[in-house]
């Protein structure tokens, strides 16, 4: 049963896991009871033109672990989100600004609330990489 709880649902690679990532978590979760992250699969992320350093198991199971975040499912493609917050009865779909323009999202606020967060300045998996490589 639900008991009222307001659900909110977020989703992203989640990477090399950074503060960028957990801030996000934190204020998604903070605008509700409970907090569903979306974590994107390996192939996924191939359809991205993404390329994870850890496999989705482990950022499944890193993500999982947070304190804010109530359940964790698969991301494995850009049309699941309407069925996904349909089936989970979500109130707040939360993205951070990257998305705010992205015409994969804007439908999906004739099925609950969107909510655009700002990104942490200054960091990002890639930055991260990117550092690593060249030894900085
Ligand atoms: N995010 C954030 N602040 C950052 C980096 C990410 O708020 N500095 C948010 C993104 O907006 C997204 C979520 O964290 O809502 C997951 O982002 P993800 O793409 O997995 O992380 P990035 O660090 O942006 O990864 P990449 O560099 O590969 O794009």
């Amino acid at each position: 049963m639900r008991e009222g709880k307001r659900r909110i649902l977020t989703y992203g690679t989640f990477d090399l896991l950074h503060v960028g990532h957990v801030r996000l978590l934190q204020r998604a979760a903070a605008l509700g009871d409970e907090l569903i992250v979306g974590v994107s699969t390996d192939d996924f992320n191939s359809i991205k033109g993404k390329s994870a350093q850890y496999p989705y198991q482990d950022r499944a199971e890193i993500v999982a672990a947070l304190t804010c975040v109530d359940e964790v499912i698969a991301e494995e493609n850009w049309e699941q989100k309407a069925d996904d917050i349909r089936r989970l009865d979500i109130d707040a779909l939360v993205m951070g600004s990257d998305w705010e323009d992205d015409e994969r999202f804007a439908h999906l606020c004739d099925l609950c609330e969107l909510v655009f967060l700002p990104r942490t300045e200054g960091i990002s998996t890639t930055s991260i990489k990117d550092d690593l490589s060249k030894g900085a």
